[in-house]
């Protein structure tokens, strides 16, 4: 939200005294006097008129988990075990997923209160790399290579992929790098060259990199360099 409306919403507070109260250098974000009227300030940081708390910073929560198989992306599910059931409860407060995984997908899985960083994280658009190890029923061929490289055609979606990356392990399994995060993207690249994924795990989303140190269904809060990288 702007500054000003921020400091507006104060009771009788018009937004020209508002932009007053900002420009003469009365309004501090983060205990850093702003002048900005046209800021935008997020929920998570606290904002102040003559040193009175006029808005209290909520605490932002960004985790990594690393997920298990059988355990859906999804905060609550009737059926099924959700990722939200490994993390404690005290943290659950609005906490949504980066990212996606299938049930069956292990590895890196984000989770966030915090919106914008999340949707500048997966957004299709601003082409954050993604790379997940894949074991395949057949082997991957140098066709497989060509026309991953060259895009796939989604029908459901009428948009080609991003240019994909493979780099071979064995003649069944290879690091997959892909650009956007598109439902099932992954499987749906190998079934239209006539391949099956057998399991899929996701190593990395731009610099943030799963711990070798989290063993399955741990988590913990990424770094402050992890969070600033997005
Ligand atoms: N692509 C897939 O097909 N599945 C996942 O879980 C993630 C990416």
């Amino acid at each position: 939200m702007k500054l000003s409306r921020i400091v507006s919403n104060q009771n009788g507070v018009s937004r020209k005294r508002a932009n007053a109260l900002i420009a003469t250098g009365r309004v501090s974000v983060n205990d850093e006097v702003c002048r900005e009227a046209q800021q935008d300030v997020s929920e998570f940081c606290a904002v102040s008129v003559d040193g009175n708390v006029i808005q209290q910073a909520r605490p932002s929560r960004y985790l990594m988990l690393n997920k298990p198989a059988g355990y859906l992306s999804a905060t609550v599910d009737d059926l099924h075990p959700t990722v939200l059931e490994l993390i404690d409860s005290t943290l659950h407060d609005d906490l949504h997923i980066g990212g996606r995984l299938d049930r069956a997908s292990t590895g890196l899985l984000i989770l966030t209160n915090d919106g914008n960083w999340s949707r500048r994280l997966t957004e299709p658009e601003i082409k954050i790399p993604k790379v997940y190890r894949v074991t395949t029923e057949h082997p991957i061929t140098p066709e497989t290579h060509r026309r991953f490289e060259a895009g796939i055609w989604f029908e459901y979606e009428q948009l080609t992929t991003s240019p994909a990356q493979i780099e071979e392990i064995n003649e069944c399994e290879a690091r997959v790098t892909i650009y956007e995060g598109r439902y099932h993207q992954v499987k749906r690249m190998f079934h239209a060259v006539g391949n099956r994924i057998t399991s899929l795990h996701r190593e990395r989303m731009g610099s943030i990199q799963l711990n070798d140190e989290l063993t399955v269904g741990q988590y913990r809060s990424l770094t402050a360099e992890e969070i600033a990288s997005v």
